[in-house]
């Protein structure tokens, strides 16, 4: 049964309505409005938006009913001119079918192949370090990131052109952001950050056409093979492959690399997990470094890859528009109504973790009776992230390669805060000291 009322609205500032408390401090927000109940109704400059943090209604929204629910338009306006061809902005039938013509390169089969080099790459990155250097942790995982990808995706060694990549993503981020000096301007009045946008774009595409050239169908083991294969098939237009490369390119390297930098943080300030690490390395790796096969065996550092991103979510939140009206919580929504479901505060939710701010990997091991949309770093139903596999093989091969070779010591700048943004970034100076074992 449906009631006539709307759910509650959490007390916000005249005009700016919540956005102030999110701009502010996003995660204390987010946190604060969760207390008003499950489903609660946001007001934005301009716009509403209903936080759902009560993981049966993510289950409707997300997977039992997710045939009434879509992408929104700002999650496309956020990727227009980068990704307008690309799975991560299409919807219906569309998105059915770029979908489906990506899934060949995340196939098991294809992972494990991933996976040998995704050890190689990052022995390489870390063999670079000498004892006592100092790193900046978020800009080292980040170049890590996007040379861990670039191998996967198009098989190419990407060392020194990191920053193209990551430029791009900072642009996006930029964009989402709400301390943006734009955000109150019409669409029409260029700002500092939509110039930016442009010009990293616009070298991001001179990158894409160098990394398209010369590529044949058939042609190396790599997701971009599989991406020319289905153009050959007629599956994808040459758009459809370029802007799905670029949407790989970004989604593919931004949450890894702030999980990663998050890990080291977490390891950092808890060296009895980092001891455990270490000893599951010398016992379970043969080698000089992991590889794939290994994988499985490694279960503590799969356990800290998870509990990294049950507390350091690197999204904000997935977001959803409906398409028809629906109930939710006996409330009515109408269609176009706009839904954002945060992980954050789903993963610290004490009723379903037991002392949800304390970094305790071997929680996995342990308690597993929880709701299972408790949990959803990366989204869950039919269109949850395709990476998924793909990260959580990347960041478990990726961490354990790095323990088997350093130590790092991590030190944050001040209390962690955040980028209210389409990301989760700490907004913080973080150094890292390297100790080589
Ligand atoms: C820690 C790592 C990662 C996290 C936490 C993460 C999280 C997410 C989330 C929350 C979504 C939104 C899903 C939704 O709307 O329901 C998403 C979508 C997506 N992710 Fe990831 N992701 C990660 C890594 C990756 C990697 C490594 C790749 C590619 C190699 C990737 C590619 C994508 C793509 C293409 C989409 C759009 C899917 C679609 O709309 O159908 N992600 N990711």
């Amino acid at each position: 049964m449906s009631r006539a009322d709307s759910p509650p609205t959490p007390p916000g500032l005249p005009l700016v309505g919540n956005g102030w408390a999110f701009s502010r401090r996003p995660v204390d927000a987010m946190e604060s409005w969760a207390d008003h109940g499950d489903l609660v109704e946001l007001r934005f400059p301009g716009q509403s938006l209903y936080m759902v943090s009560g993981p049966d209604l993510v289950e409707q929204i997300l997977v039992d009913q997710h045939d009434r629910f879509t992408i929104g338009p700002r999650q496309q306006a956020t990727f227009e001119g980068i990704e307008d061809h690309a799975v991560t902005t299409a919807t219906g039938d569309r998105w059915k079918r770029l979908r489906r013509a990506l899934h060949p390169a995340f196939t098991p089969d294809r992972l494990q192949q991933y996976g040998d080099r995704m050890t190689a790459v990052t022995a390489r990155f870390v063999d670079d370090w000498a004892e006592g250097d100092r790193l900046d942790l978020t800009a080292a995982m980040r170049a890590l990131a996007v040379q861990l990808l670039a191998d996967s995706l198009v098989g190419a060694d990407l060392r020194g052109e990191e920053d193209v990549v990551i430029a791009a993503a900072d642009a996006l981020v930029a964009r989402t952001n709400f301390r943006r000096p734009g955000q109150l301007l019409p669409d029409w009045v260029p700002t500092p950050t939509d110039r930016r946008f442009r010009r990293s774009v616009t070298e991001l595409d001179e990158l894409v056409d160098g990394l398209l050239a010369d590529r044949e169908a058939g042609a190396g083991e790599d997701v971009l093979s599989v991406l020319l294969e289905a153009h050959e098939r007629g599956d994808l237009s040459m758009a459809e492959v370029r802007h799905n490369l670029v949407g790989l390119l970004l989604a593919g390297h931004e949450s890894p690399s702030n999980a990663l930098a998050s890990a080291w943080r977490l390891l950092s300030d808890h060296g009895d997990v980092l001891d455990e690490l270490v000893a599951e390395y010398d016992a379970v790796v043969d080698g000089d470094r992991p590889t794939a096969a290994e994988f499985e065996a490694l279960t503590r550092t799969r356990n800290v890859v998870r509990e990294t991103l049950r507390l350091y979510p690197p999204t904000t939140g997935v977001n959803r528009m409906a398409t028809t009206d629906v109930t939710l919580d006996g409330y009515t929504l109408s269609a176009g109504s706009q839904l954002f479901v945060p992980q954050w505060v789903l993963h610290r939710d004490e009723r379903f973790w037991t002392d949800p701010e304390r970094f305790d990997p071997d929680r996995w091991a342990r308690d597993t009776t929880r709701p299972d949309h408790a949990y959803i770093p990366f989204s869950a139903g039919p269109r949850a992230c395709i990476g998924a596999d793909f990260a959580r093989r990347e960041l478990t091969l990726a961490l354990a390669t790095m323990v088997g070779r350093v130590a790092l010591d991590v030190e944050v700048d001040g209390p962690l805060t955040f980028t209210p943004s389409l990301s989760l970034r700490p907004e913080q100076d973080i150094t890292a000291t390297v100790h080589r074992r």
